[in-house]
Order: C-alpha cells, then sequence, then structure tokens
C-alpha cells in the first residue's frame, strides 16, 4: 500500500559522480543532453532538476558512475548535531513506511571520524523520524531497498540517495570477466577524449572482452548506456513509472541502429575475442564489429584516417613489463603504417612512450581501477612520400 508520504519533490540538487580525471568527460556530456555548465566540487558534479532527469540521466550518461540527490548539506561536530540534523531532514519525501534504508558513508579531516558510529546514528535518526511521522512505534522495512549514504567532509556532513543502484559501469551486456577488463564508463571516457567519430574507421587491437569497441559502437550508434538494465529507483514505489517510461523511450527513439560502422577489435587471445564477440551480441552491436584474433604485430588497415583507442597490457599482472613493452613497440610499428590515423592508449607503464617510440602530443592522467595511469594522445597526420 502507497504511503501517505514519500512521493519524490519536483524540485532535486542531482549529483553524479565519476572517476578522478574524467569529471571534463561527464561534463561535456551533460551539456549535450542540455544540462548546461555544471561545477565539479571533490570529483563529483551537482545539478538541479526533477524525477524525471533523475530517471534520464541514469538512462543516459555513459561515464558517471552513480545518480544521486543530496538531500541535505549541514555542519555537525558532535553526535548530537549529527542527530538532529538528520533527524530535521523530511525523510518522508524519500522514504515510504516500508522503506529498507541502507546506510553507508565515510568521514575524512571531521570531528566525527567513528564511521560506524556515525552509520547508526543516521539510521536512528531516520527511523526516529519516520517513525513520528508514520505514526508507528516500529518501521517493518518490508519494502525496496533505499541506499543512503552521509559523507562528513571538514565537519560538513551531506546526505545523497543513491538512485542508480549498482555503478553504471554496470550496462547489463558483460556477464563474464576477461582478463584485465577496464570498466565500462571509463572505456567511454577514454572515446569521448579521442578523436574518435562515427563516421571514422575505429579499432582495438587488444580488445579483450571487447569493452572499448561495444561502447564505441554504442556511442556511434547512440545506444544510451543504460538501456539494457535497470535501476535502484525501479524498485520504489514512489518514484513513479512514467518517468523511467519516458526516459527510456525517449532514448530508444534516438537510436540510430542501421548505421554503417568500419570497427574493428582483435586480441592474440582467441579466449578473449570470443568473449568480445558475446557481450556485443549482447550490446546488441556485434554485426557492427569485426572481431579478429590476431597479435598487434600483425595489425593493419587499408582504410584512412581512422581512429585507434586501447589499453594495453601494463606488465602487472598477467605479463610483465618486458613483455608489455614488446607490446608498445609493435603497436608502435604498426601505427606508424597507417595513413592518418590517431592513437589513444592508456597504461601505467611509465616507459610506454619510448618503447612505442613516438613523443605523445597529449596526456592526461586518469585511474584504471584506482591504478594511476597516463593516457596517451598521438593526433593522426597525413603520411608524405618521405615518411
Ligand atoms: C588490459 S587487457 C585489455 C582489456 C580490455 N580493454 C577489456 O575491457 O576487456 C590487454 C589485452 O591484450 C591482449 N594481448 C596481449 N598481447 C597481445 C598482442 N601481442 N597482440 C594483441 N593482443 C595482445 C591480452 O590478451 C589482453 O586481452
Amino acid at each position: 500500500m502507497m504511503a501517505k508520504y514519500g512521493f519524490f519533490p519536483e524540485k532535486l540538487n542531482i549529483t553524479l559522480t565519476c572517476a578522478s580525471g574524467v569529471e571534463k568527460a561527464l561534463k561535456s556530456e551533460l551539456t549535450r543532453l542540455g544540462y548546461g555548465d555544471a561545477p565539479a566540487i571533490n570529483g563529483a558534479l551537482t545539478i538541479e532538476g526533477s524525477p524525471l532527469d533523475v530517471a534520464r540521466l541514469n538512462v543516459n550518461l555513459r561515464t558517471a558512475d552513480r545518480v544521486y540527490i543530496r538531500v541535505a548539506q549541514f555542519t555537525a561536530l558532535t553526535f548530537d548535531e549529527l542527530f538532529d540534523g538528520v533527524k530535521s531532514i523530511k525523510w518522508e519525501e524519500f522514504f515510504p513506511v516500508d522503506a529498507k534504508v541502507l546506510v553507508n558513508g565515510k568521514c575524512v579531516k571531521s570531528k566525527l571520524f567513528a564511521i560506524s558510529a556515525c552509520q547508526s546514528i543516521v539510521k536512528k535518526a531516520i527511523s526516529d523520524r519516520l517513525c513520528r511521522v508514520y505514526k508507528t512505534n516500529r518501521l517493518s522495512e518490508s519494502g525496496a531497498e533505499y541506499g543512503l549514504e552521509f559523507s562528513i567532509f571538514k565537519d560538513e556532513v551531506t546526505l545523497y540517495i543513491n538512485t542508480s543502484g549498482a555503478g553504471l559501469h554496470k550496462r547489463g551486456y558483460r556477464d563474464l570477466v576477461g582478463i584485465a577488463p577496464i570498466k565500462e564508463t571509463l572505456a567511454s571516457a577514454l572515446l569521448l577524449f579521442s578523436d574518435f567519430y562515427k563516421e571514422k574507421p575505429f579499432a582495438d587491437p587488444f580488445c579483450g572482452s571487447g569493452t572499448i569497441a561495444i561502447e564505441a559502437a554504442r556511442i556511434a550508434l547512440n545506444i544510451a548506456g543504460g538501456v539494457n538494465r535497470t535501476f535502484a529507483f525501479n524498485r520504489w514505489n514512489n518514484f513513479d513509472k512514467k518517468y523511467f517510461d519516458l526516459a527510456f523511450s525517449e532514448a530508444k527513439d534516438k537510436e540510430d541502429r542501421n548505421r554503417k560502422l568500419e570497427f574493428f577489435a582483435s586480441d592474440i587471445d582467441p579466449k578473449a575475442v570470443k568473449l568480445a564477440k558475446r557481450h556485443a551480441e549482447r550490446a546488441g552491436v556485434a554485426d557492427k564489429i569485426r572481431f579478429e584474433t590476431q597479435s598487434v604485430k600483425n595489425f593493419k588497415s587499408d582504410l584512412s584516417n581512422g581512429t585507434i583507442v586501447t589499453n594495453p597490457p601494463y606488465g602487472e599482472r598477467v605479463y610483465d613489463i618486458k613483455e608489455a613493452e614488446i607490446c608498445y613497440k609493435w603497436l608502435g610499428e604498426a601505427y606508424k603504417k597507417l595513413d592518418g590515423w590517431s592513437a589513444f592508449v592508456i597504461t601505467s607503464a611509465k616507459s610506454f612512450e619510448k618503447h612505442f617510440g613516438q613523443k605523445c602530443d597529449r596526456e592526461r592522467k586518469l585511474y584504471n581501477s584506482n591504478r594511476e595511469c597516463k593516457y596517451y594522445y598521438y593526433y593522426g597526420k597525413r603520411r608524405t612520400e618521405n615518411d
């Protein structure tokens, strides 16, 4: 039964988180979706919006980790201030009487530093508030789960509701794990930072489980990031279903699945290629990418002005650094023979440029699963007679 209270307010502060270094790609996605400029604060962007925007952002964004509703912000130096501050918030606008509220959080550079004590206080304050408003002594918590996250940073408490549930990198198409796969959100960011374009050839010669090539094809065909999954808010009775239905159908209407692409993905490992094909099938782009089992040593293309975006071995886990450096050398040699192609390569190996054989035009610091990496940019130049 729907509670008397518990419908989401129309005006919300929506906070989008992303991996460190990816903020610029997320900002440009937001601009493209019509949300204007959003300031980046501590690796998160906050905009004003409605529940429909929450649905649209979850469905469309490719580089965000999660979409949160930022409920409140206040200062707390003591447990009492934390309790009173949390209890004063109108939680009934977000949580119905049967909500199962799961509280998690972090404390950084603050007087309140005991995370589990803060967690219990936040939970108790929400429960007290809901019991009072819903006139009950006990909350059944038998309904949908709501993830509530608190951050106490320099004594400033911020409370967020996680509307995405599982991170948005979980697109729904990658069901089996390959060797050192890159997150779909980072793969998309690499593509959005590159000069890759739907009308140009594209290749990933270290495709592994296919993530970068699949994300590239989905960007080129305008297939939104979240159309193959559901989100936490889909399970909330007090989040009107019409918002998701509208966001989903808008996204489906924009798809351009008939576009022809010149996209290639290859890997030396036949098992990886098989996995990449499986994922491409599940992502709806299997007929748009040509897969091949081959070493990067043999990578070539008759096409001009394409873009390589790739994530070769780093020489840390499966391959040692010497093996990784041979891969960079082969990639560099293959790249030199291409006509006007650009190459964008992410790796944590400091010796990359030396073995690739060229200084990059630009580089950007990024993190791949908390490992500090550089993303090397090589802009394509048409070859001359003397090359
Ligand atoms: C870091 S993984 C790529 C992961 C991929 N981005 C994904 O999301 O699954 C590096 C890949 O390079 C492949 N590889 C190693 N040596 C290679 C070579 N000489 N030529 C082509 N691929 C190679 C490995 O089989 C592995 O799949």
